[in-house]
This record gives C-alpha cells, structure tokens and sequence, in this order.
C-alpha cells in the first residue's frame, strides 16, 4: 500500500502522485514530468534560483569547453540542466524547503531515481535530457549514485552536470543555512573533490583557467559575438560579484 506520511511528525512528504512502497518512491498514475519540473521550481525560491544558476553555469562552462558549440545547442542544453533536480518533484516544496531528517534525505536521494521512473514514462524525451537528470549524482570515482557508475561510463553531460550542480550548491545560499562559499572558494572544494578522483578534472580545470577573466570582466569580450553566453554571464555576474564591462568596441 502507498505511504505518503512522514512516520516521524506524521506530515505528508509526497507530492499527489506519488507513493512509498517498500521504501522506494513509486509514480502512482502517469505525471507529465515537465508539468513535475515547473511545479519544483515554482515550488520555491531556492530550487528556482538553482535551477537558474545550474542552466547559466552549463552554459557557461560547455561555451569553454568546446569553444565551437552551436549557440542551439548551448541554449538546449542549458534548459536540460535547468532542470537536472526534477526528480525531487516527488517531494512537497515544504520538505525541499527544510532541513531534512534522515527519512526525508533518504527520500530525496532517490530522486535520480524517480527522474527515471517519471522519463521513461513520456514519449520523446531527449536522451541529454535523461542523462542529466538521472546520472548528475554519479561520481568520476564510482562513489556516486544510484549506480555507482566510474568516469568511462558516466556520458560528460552527466559529468559536467556534476561540477555545475555541486558549485551552484556551495555558492547559493540554502534556507537552513547561511554558510555560503565565493565562487572562488566553492571552485577550490571542486578542485579538491577532482583531485580525489570525484569530479571530472577536465571540466573543473577549464572553470579554473577562467576564473581570472571572470573575475576581471575581461571574458565579456570573449563571448562578445555570442549572446547565449553573454545572457548567461549576465546573469551570472551579478550573484557571483563579477564585474559587467561594456563590451569593446576594438
Ligand atoms: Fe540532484
Ligand atoms: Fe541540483
């Protein structure tokens, strides 16, 4: 039988829809998962704001590592890391909202899991889509979930989707907490988990070698003639303190 109550305080933690049984999170009855997606991050500001910042970022650091990306692509992309968490949607904004008790953050570590579970039940759903939301909590070191997957077999959109989502975290201000990183400083922690084998070094190397010019300005001008990478650096620069320079007209 479907659970949906917290054993602990007896509230709901489920959104309708959704049920426990045996512990894991089930999808009761078919649920548009882009509908899910809008309602997790209408459902609060802090899922919202990181949904913003993990699509930004993406683009950001794809627009680096492959400095001949179609501006198409940055931007689709963009709107699949936009939407990376849309697994939690299984979970009521309250719960998301909270400091979680051990039931609850048991719960919301399936939610790669119910990403899968919601995707493989819509047609046509963009492979890079599945991937990134299924496999961002995979590690380069096989350390991650729910697979446990290691670096040959994590697809770098998953492993890019790791890096970004892990900074956006450190970075961004979490309702329970007021511990908050620089970006410089939440770029050093993704040094360090790279340099234990976690994350995917190549991506946090680039970020790295860019950190001067985002911290300058001076990398405006390197995306002058690309307006999805300057939408996303603008958006970007205010909440990470980077300065804005006019672009150059030389
Ligand atoms: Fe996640
Ligand atoms: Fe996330």
């Amino acid at each position: 039988m479907a659970e949906q109550i917290n054993p602990i305080d007896n509230s709901p933690i489920l959104r309708p829809g959704f049920g426990l049984i045996d512990g894991k999170i089930r999808v009761l009855s078919p649920i548009n998962p882009y509908r899910a997606a809008r309602e997790l991050l209408g459902g609060s500001e802090y899922s919202s704001r990181h949904g913003l910042l993990a699509e930004h970022l993406f683009i950001l650091v794809a627009a680096l590592i492959f400095p001949d990306i179609p501006e198409s692509e940055l931007a689709r992309l963009g709107s699949y890391a936009g939407l990376h968490d849309l697994g939690k949607s299984a979970l009521l904004p309250i719960v998301i909202k909270r400091d979680l008790n051990p039931l609850e953050r048991g719960l919301l570590h399936q939610h790669p899991e119910v990403a899968a579970k919601l995707l493989s039940g819509w047609p046509n759903v963009p492979p890079d889509l599945f991937t990134m939301t299924t496999l961002h909590h995979e590690r380069q070191n096989g350390e991650g979930y729910p697979k446990g997957l290691k670096a040959g077999d994590i697809p770098w959109q998953a492993s890019m989707m790791a890096v970004v989502d892990v900074l956006v975290t450190v970075t961004a201000p979490r309702p329970w907490e007021n511990k908050v990183l620089t970006f410089s400083d939440g770029l050093g922690t993704i040094d360090e988990e790279a340099s234990r084998g976690r994350q995917h070094g190549q991506t946090v190397a680039i970020l790295i070698k860019a950190l001067p010019s985002l911290q300058d300005g001076s990398i405006v001008d390197r995306f002058a003639d690309n307006p999805t990478v300057l939408r996303s650096l603008y958006t970007l620069a205010p909440i990470y303190n980077w300065p804005t320079p006019p672009l150059s007209t030389t």
